[in-house]
């Protein structure tokens, strides 16, 4: 598995793999470990996915080294604050059974984050969290929390896919060094993703299905994907994305495909923080 460097130094996946919506812990547990004797090494999960002790029973069967793998949770909004920032990513390792995490983000930019982003300051002095970060902070968002803390985020995960390709975002994430990771890279499946002709046909050219070149645009990109397949032979379909290249041409198509637009909500609307307050308490 390629890897990218993080700004502070340590080296992260290329290429990730996402448990989102796999809330029966058998099943997830079964899915991590599938993931990761496909090559998957980069495992993302959070508190508010409901899977943290199945994801770690996963990495305990899995039979790789801890070192060898790159684990990380987010932070939900209502866990937010310094103090109980903190004592959450306690209680996640608690679940997981682990000693360190890889990395840590703050889920949304929504209640106090910045008490939450003291707190992982001092994991990451502590060396219980290996690198820090934030997840849906659109560039303003992002800005604010780089200009005003000492350690600058090493990861933004936010929504980017054909239809949303975040290209004004990605300059500001990269002015700022800070690495982009792809949520959502198929949309999950909406607007006729996977049957789009644009991206058929480019697949078409290289015997590649719909999803390999979305996950390849996003490589050539330099952004890290996370999808997400409870199958087994997708799973191995999603990272057989490195032995062919796009052309200058066929990122140019999948370019002209931006939407600008949320498959499935703007952030930064007062209806969305509502949403997103009711949801896990
Ligand atoms: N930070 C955030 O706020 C946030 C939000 C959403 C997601 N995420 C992260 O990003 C990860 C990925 O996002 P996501 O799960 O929402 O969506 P996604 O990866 O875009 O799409 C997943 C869907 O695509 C299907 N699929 C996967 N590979 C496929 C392939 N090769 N061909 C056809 N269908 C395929 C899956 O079905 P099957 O499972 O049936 O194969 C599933 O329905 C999540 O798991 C999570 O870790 C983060």
């Amino acid at each position: 598995m390629q890897s990218v460097i993080l700004n502070n130094g340590i080296q992260m996946p290329a290429a990730g793999f996402g448990v989102f919506q796999i809330p029966d812990e058998t099943q997830c547990m079964q899915t991590v470990c599938q993931a990761i004797e496909a090559g998957y090494r980069l495992i993302d999960t959070a508190q508010s996915y409901g899977n943290e002790i199945a994801v770690g029973k996963a990495i305990r069967a899995s039979g790789i080294s801890r070192q060898e793998l790159f684990i990380t949770t987010k932070i939900w909004i209502s866990n937010a604050g310094e103090t109980q920032a903190y004592s959450s990513v306690l209680e996640s390792l608690e679940k997981m059974q682990l000693d360190y995490l890889d990395l840590v983000l703050i889920h949304q930019p929504v209640n106090d984050y910045y008490g939450s982003y003291r707190a992982l300051t001092k994991l990451y002095k502590q060396g219980i969290v290996r690198a820090i970060g934030v997840s849906n902070f659109y560039p303003d968002r992002l800005a604010d929390l780089a200009l005003f803390n000492e350690v600058t985020p090493a990861v933004n995960q936010i929504e980017i896919n054909p239809f949303h390709q975040q290209i004004d975002a990605q300059k500001i994430n990269e002015k700022y060094h800070v690495q982009l990771q792809a949520w959502a890279p198929f949309a999950e499946g909406r607007n006729g993703m996977f049957t789009n002709p644009v991206l058929t046909e480019i697949g078409s050219r290289y015997g590649k299905s719909v999803g390999q070149v979305i996950l390849r645009w996003l490589i050539q990109r330099g952004i890290v994907p996370l999808a997400k397949t409870v199958r087994k032979e997708r799973m191995q379909e999603n990272l057989n994305i490195f032995d062919f290249s796009l052309t200058a041409e066929e990122m140019q198509l999948i370019a002209s495909m931006d939407r600008q637009e949320s498959s499935f909500f703007d952030h930064r609307q007062a209806a969305s923080v509502e949403m997103l307050a009711g949801l896990v308490r």
